[in-house]
């Protein structure tokens, strides 16, 4: 079979560490993919910087609307709304398929992209969008779409879940705990979507949205993050033997769904006080699996460039022997209880 044209946008933490394990793991990826993997082209800004032994200078180009256009699979790794959205309609109305980390275009711009997707009849992966390397899009997705999810409730941010347990655990002042963070490539470009929970809440949007099969927005998130939480706070939690987690939970009740992110006490005896560093754990309950828990690494270019890879296989797949993923086009428009009505 012809290769399968591979486009990249963002050659970041993420994206150089896609491009490693493509250029590395290429034989077992074609054989796998069933046809062989050929990255056609890097976009970055500045194709003049130095990114790296395993990005071809090459390769990089700065137009990246030429790029897409010559694509089958769009994978894209810049974060933010803009470009990215545009950029990812065009490579759909051209017929490539998409792979995305972005959750903060998927939960703002889910429903334009996933109709855009299905009328076009691609695919629109986004595994890695939500807690790294952990599989929790695709049994949320797929594996449970024959159940029904009643409660999610987890850890689902890296960067805070490092800086609570680095305060806690070596007594580290905030401000050098996020240092740190950033530095191992677990942060946002711009942390404060961390630190403030917006990346939490956006992936406890986009979950609850697959979960429940209905639209819950950003706004319908109840958001508050961990910029106020001082050491006093974590010295006293301490003393009662708990420790501060930022928590994402997402709710159906027979009255509606409820979505919210906030720090929470929770007991030195719970799994969740055991989730230490920048990994995250969910919990999730289902009315016939009964509760199921994820546990892997939430955050950094590795991690996450393995989630990427599984979607670029499943894609590039379709695109070499057939086949489409799920589609989310004809989601419910839904009324989302406010918290005070939860
Ligand atoms: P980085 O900031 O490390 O990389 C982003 C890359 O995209 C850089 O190469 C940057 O170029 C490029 N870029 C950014 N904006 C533009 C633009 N407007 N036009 C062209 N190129 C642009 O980010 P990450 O790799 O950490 O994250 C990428 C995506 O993956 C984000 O959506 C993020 O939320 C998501 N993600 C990240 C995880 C992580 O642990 N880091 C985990 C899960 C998801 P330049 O180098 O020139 O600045
Ligand atoms: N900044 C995010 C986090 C990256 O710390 O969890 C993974 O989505």
């Amino acid at each position: 079979l012809p290769p399968v044209k591979i486009a990249l946008l963002g050659p970041g933490t993420v994206g150089s560490e896609v491009v490693r394990l493509l250029t590395q793991e290429a034989e077992d990826l074609a054989a796998r993919v069933g046809a062989p993997l050929e990255i056609v082209g890097i976009h970055a800004r500045d194709t003049s910087k130095d990114r790296g032994p395993h990005i071809p200078r090459e390769l990089l180009t700065s137009d990246a609307s030429a790029l897409v256009a010559q694509a089958d699979v769009v994978v894209e790794l810049m974060g933010g709304i803009e470009p990215a959205r545009t950029l990812i309609l065009e490579a759909i109305a051209g017929g490539a398929s998409v792979v995305t980390a972005n959750k903060a275009l998927v939960a703002a711009h889910g429903p334009e992209l996933y109709e855009a997707a299905d009328a076009a009849n691609v695919d629109l992966y986004f595994e890695a969008a939500v807690a790294g390397a952990i599989p929790l899009v695709r049994p949320v997705r797929e594996s449970l779409a024959g159940d029904h999810i009643t409660r999610i409730l987890g850890i689902v941010n890296g960067t805070t879940n490092y800086i609570l347990d680095e305060m806690t655990r070596r007594g580290l002042d905030y401000d050098v705990a996020l240092r740190q963070a950033q530095e191992l490539g677990y942060a946002e470009a711009d942390p404060t979507a961390d630190v403030e929970g917006h990346d939490a809440a956006a992936k406890a949007a986009i979950l609850a949205s697959l979960a429940f099969h209905q639209r819950v927005a950003l706004a319908d998130v109840y958001c508050e993050g961990i910029s106020a939480i001082t050491a006093d706070d974590v010295i006293a939690a301490r003393e009662t033997r708990q420790v501060i987690k930022l928590l994402a939970i997402a709710e159906r009740t027979e009255g509606g769904v409820t979505v919210r992110v906030h720090p929470a006490l929770v007991s030195e005896d719970h799994p969740l006080a055991g989730v230490h560093g920048a990994f995250n754990a969910v919990f999730i309950e289902a009315e016939s699996a009964g509760g199921l828990m994820f546990y892997g690494q939430g955050a950094g270019g590795t991690p996450t460039a393995s989630a990427v890879l599984g979607d670029i296989v499943s894609v590039a797949r379709h695109k070499a022997i057939g086949g489409k993923g799920p589609r989310e086009s004809n989601y419910a428009a839904h009324e989302v209880l406010p918290m005070d009505a939860a």
